[in-house]
């Protein structure tokens, strides 16, 4: 069944090279306010530091971020890689070079300026240390413009992760710091307005290293304060002096299982605690999700092809018009996906 992950991103790769958004695919979007945390519990779920970091708005195109697990072999180590939808004949080894592609890439599209584009960058990492998921990490939530940024940035911002959230098919990743009240929580208000019976919504709990002395969150992530059906996952990510120290990030999950096991509060729940943890729940909910919704989306591709051939045949010559070669393409890539995608869904019954 985890072969279902790797068939939506294809489906993903296709719409973004069509540059269609017509169908609505199961991903995990990560919100939250700035500073939260979101990139830090990518790149701990990734075991790699490969996003761009600084002050102020720095993921300012949604980046859907493909993880796809590979196997080391008895002969040879898998090796961990990304690539580009945008330069997809280029293998990235080096982490800090995927780093400086995502910067390069996010100011050729949305300008120098801190502005926002909702045009998507779409990376794929191959790792052995990932399980395969599809991510979503976009602009966090900002309050008041710096610089010069547009002054309407917390509107834009807001709708374009709304865009992404109110999705039917998107499950919510709402990340809040544990050092900040919960009902103060950008990322949970914003849910609650597309998910208000807290159906596909999943709160992580960043910054638990951080709450007051005497203070711990165990009521929150025992889900006794906010009930989500999903539940809450407490995690502790690399601190601003790790990074500048540039702590490994083996050390630091292996902090982070200590902090939990340890802990008086979280030693009991330290199993459900954590980045690891984390990193299943959402690979599992994924799944779950991606075989409940199969389908519909069947169904959708279905009728996206009748209605491609449709306009192809209404355009006549398919050498003449550069409207129909595009049609053209997307009925080529849809037909073989729908072909890979049913056959795919067959082999994986058993499973389902
Ligand atoms: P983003 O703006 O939501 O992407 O937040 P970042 O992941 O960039 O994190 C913002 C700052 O908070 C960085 O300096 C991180 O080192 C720090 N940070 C994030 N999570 C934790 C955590 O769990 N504990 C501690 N101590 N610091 C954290
Ligand atoms: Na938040
Ligand atoms: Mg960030």
């Amino acid at each position: 069944m985890n072969d279902l992950i790797p068939l939506v991103n294809k489906l993903q790769d296709v719409f973004s090279t069509i540059g269609s958004d017509t169908i609505d695919l199961p991903q995990i979007i990560v919100v939250g306010s700035q500073s939260s945390g979101k990139s830090s519990v990518l790149e701990n779920i990734v075991q790699r530091d490969f996003l761009p970091r600084g002050n102020g708005i720095v993921t300012r195109r949604p980046l859907v971020l493909q993880l796809i697990n590979v196997q080391n072999t008895e002969e040879s180590k898998a090796e961990e890689y990304g690539e580009f939808l945008h330069a997809a004949d280029q293998k990235f080894t080096d982490f800090n070079e995927i780093r400086r592609e995502i910067e390069a890439e996010t100011a050729r599209v949305a300008g120098q300026n801190k502005g926002i584009s909702r045009s998507p960058i779409n990376l794929k990492i191959y790792s052995p240390n990932v399980l395969n998921l599809t991510l979503v990490d976009l602009p966090g939530l900002t309050k008041i413009p710096i610089g010069d940024q547009p002054t309407d940035i917390e509107k834009q911002t807001r709708s374009l992760i709304y865009e992404y959230i109110s999705k039917p098919n998107s499950i919510i990743l709402a990340v809040s710091p544990a050092n900040v009240d919960l009902v103060n929580s950008e990322s949970l208000k914003l849910a609650k307005q597309v998910d208000q019976e807290g159906k596909r919504t999943i709160g992580v709990l960043t910054k638990l290293d951080l709450m007051d002395a005497g203070t711990n969150a165990l009521e929150i992530l025992t889900g006794r304060v906010l009930p989500l059906k999903l539940g809450f996952i407490g995690v502790v990510n690399r601190s601003q002096q790790d990074i500048v120290g540039n702590k490994p990030m083996v050390e630091a999950l292996k902090a982070e299982a200590e902090f939990f096991k340890h802990h008086p509060a979280y030693k009991n729940i330290s199993s459900r605690c954590g980045t690891p943890f984390l990193a299943k729940t959402l690979n599992n909910i994924l799944m779950n999700h991606i075989r409940d919704r199969l389908p519909d989306i069947k169904t959708r591709i279905n009728s996206l092809i009748t209605q491609t051939s449709h306009e192809l045949l209404s355009y006549g010559d398919p050498k003449l018009e550069g409207k129909s070669n595009r049609g053209a393409l997307v009925l080529k890539l849809l037909t073989k996906f729908a072909n890979d995608f049913v056959s795919s869904i067959d082999g994986t019954a058993s499973d389902i």
